[in-house]
């Protein structure tokens, strides 16, 4: 885990307190989260939250697969995931990382949706949360999502956070009565890679003896450090920085949906964004109201995917410089 002290950032703080956290019904029992038995809603009563395990990474991950696909496709969006095999594929990696807290959700022995806590970083973030689309809009979200906020009061996180597909009138609805802040509408660009390096700047693979420099960077932009996911993308080969002059001015994670990235100034990650071998996954995310950033992607062909939301529940920093979110936050 990383570090979970928190430094000031240099930007004005909204304190809005994360505490004191509300009381979920589904809160634990050894490692089982027994929902209470209410009468009064049935179909809640029959549900159960547990800890997922590697097991349930296949029949989770198709449901994610159909859940997305049959959000997007009433809406007229591309799917996700190109298919059932990527959501296995990333869900076998969370429920399996020691750091990452995930539950699915069961009903009468069957899985019917899932949800994880990303704990790799002091502000924890949230998801994918997916639930069956045969049982959708029946509380199993809600359930899946009181699990991850208990959890997350258990340990005194200091915020947590998700990015919401924007077009989801149920999913915004549902963050938001959960107590999620809106802060940030996002675009998701995609596109050919430019592979360029603009002048003046290096760009290379991360190694571990970056990540304090980086923390550091992400630390005074956002006033706290994603050094956890840092780690993750440097053992896999994909997280990047941006030298000037020999200084680290921008680092990713990776560059894509599901990394993050930070820089000094906008000019700085755009260096970075023009070096990326790839975009993974369907295009990366862009704070819209950076209108020189957005303007940039457009200007150099990528184009608008969809767009999403950054909300947060607890400790959030305006950010004081250039970051693109991941698909978590
Ligand atoms: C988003 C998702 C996980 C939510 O799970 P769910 O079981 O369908 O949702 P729930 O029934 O638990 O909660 C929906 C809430 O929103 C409310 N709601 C739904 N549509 C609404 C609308 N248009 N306006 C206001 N409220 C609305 C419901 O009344 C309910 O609130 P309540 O619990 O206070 O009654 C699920 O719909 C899903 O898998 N969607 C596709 C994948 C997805 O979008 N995942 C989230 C990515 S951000």
């Amino acid at each position: 885990m990383g570090d979970w002290s928190l430094q000031s950032p240099s930007s004005p703080v909204d304190s809005e307190k994360f505490s004191p956290w509300p009381e979920f019904p589904g809160r634990k029992e050894g490692s089982t989260m027994a929902v209470s038995k209410s009468s009064a809603d049935s179909q809640k009563a029959s549900t159960t939250i547990r800890r997922a395990t590697q097991a349930d990474a296949e029949a989770s991950g198709k449901i994610c697969f159909d859940a997305f696909g049959t959000l997007n496709a009433r809406h007229g969006f591309p799917t996700d995931f190109p298919g059932p095999e990527a959501p296995i594929g990333l869900l076998t990696w969370m429920f399996s990382h020691p750091s990452f807290f995930c539950v699915v959700a069961e009903r009468g022995g069957k899985i019917i949706g899932s949800n994880c806590l990303d704990e790799r970083t002091p502000i924890a973030g949230v998801g994918p949360v997916t639930v069956d689309p045969g049982v959708q809009n029946g509380r199993v979200g809600r359930q899946l999502m009181d699990a991850v906020i208990a959890r997350s009061a258990e340990r005194n996180v200091a915020g947590i956070r998700l990015v919401q597909t924007a077009f989801h009138n149920r999913s915004l609805a549902l963050y938001a009565k959960l107590g999620f802040a809106i802060r940030e509408p996002l675009a998701c660009l995609e596109g050919p890679p430019l592979q360029k390096i603009l002048p003046g700047y290096q760009v290379r693979p991360a190694t571990p003896e970056d990540v304090a420099t980086c923390n550091d960077l992400c630390r005074r932009i956002h006033g706290h450090e994603r050094g956890g996911e840092l780690a993750d993308g440097i053992a896999q080969g994909i997280a990047v920085v941006a030298e000037r002059g020999g200084v680290i001015k921008a680092y990713g994670s990776g560059v894509g949906f599901f990394h993050h990235a930070v820089g000094e100034e906008t000019s700085d990650l755009i260096a970075l964004i023009s070096a990326a071998e790839e975009f993974a996954g369907p295009g990366f995310l862009v704070p819209m109201r950076n209108s020189e950033l957005l303007r940039w992607c457009l200007g150099n062909g990528l184009r608008v995917r969809q767009m999403m939301t950054l909300m947060t529940m607890g400790l959030y920093n305006e950010p004081a410089g250039a970051y693109l979110p991941s698909v978590l936050y």
